[in-house]
């Protein structure tokens, strides 16, 4: 008897989970559920933080559902998406002041949400530092993205290297499309004048990220 039950439970298990999985809903309709749990869930007071919730066009591609890989005509989107998004600054200067930018790369304040409010800062710092490598020697430092001690050392300061540069940090996607790298620009939350003083950082042979 005994016996009996288990070999049902063992059938059954396998069954039902195959029952599961047919009826899984395909990739629209989850991710209409989960934008629905989330929107549900994430009662923040301020309009400004509810907004954070709509995803725009190239985060949609961005968000496949279970790691589903990009397609090519998506990545070439979500690039053409990001290129027309990168606005220089009204000078015409891509390269700032360096000083700007090393205390800008260690500010990680802004656009930070406390108490369900979102913080209030006159401008916002680069956080390069949860991420990157800076200067050598620096250890406080986060690996998600690659190192750029010597940034400038190994690439130059010309004014091509400014440019690109500049776009890679104002929307990271023209050039590696839904990288973990955010579009600071893009988003606003730095200024292009303030992205200017992050290319100095980068470049200046005088800054400390290109010292031994
Ligand atoms: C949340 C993590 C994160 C933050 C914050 C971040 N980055 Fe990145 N960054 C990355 C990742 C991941 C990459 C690699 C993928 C890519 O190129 O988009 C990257 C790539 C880069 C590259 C290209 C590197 C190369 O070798 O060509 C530059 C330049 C860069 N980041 C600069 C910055 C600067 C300057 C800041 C601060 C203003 C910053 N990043 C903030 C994650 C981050």
């Amino acid at each position: 008897m005994q016996k009996a039950w288990l070999k049902w439970t063992l059938l059954g298990v396998p069954a039902l989970i195959a029952a599961g999985c047919a009826t899984a809903p395909d990739e629209a309709t989850t991710r209409q559920i989960a934008e629905k749990m989330v929107r549900e869930d994430f009662t923040a007071p301020a309009p400004a933080l509810l907004k954070r919730l709509e995803q725009d066009r190239s985060q949609q591609i961005c968000s496949k559902i279970a790691g589903a890989k990009l397609t090519q005509e998506e990545a070439a989107e979500v690039v053409k998406l990001a290129r027309a998004s990168i606005k220089y600054p009204a000078s015409g200067k891509l390269v700032g002041d360096w000083k700007i930018g090393d205390k800008l790369a260690h500010d990680g304040a802004g656009d930070r949400i406390q108490g369900g409010r979102l913080e209030k800062r006159k401008q916002n710092g680069g956080l390069c530092q949860n991420c990157h490598g800076l200067a050598p020697g620096e250890i406080n430092v986060g690996n998600v993205g690659p190192s750029l001690t010597g940034y400038g050392v190994q690439r130059g300061n010309s004014e091509a290297i400014a440019k690109l540069t500049y776009e890679r940090i104002y929307n990271a996607w023209a050039y590696a499309p839904c990288s973990n790298m955010p579009r600071l620009g893009a988003t606003g939350h730095l200024t292009p004048e303030q992205i200017t003083h992050m290319v100095a950082y980068l470049i200046d042979p005088q800054s400390p990220i290109n010292k031994r």
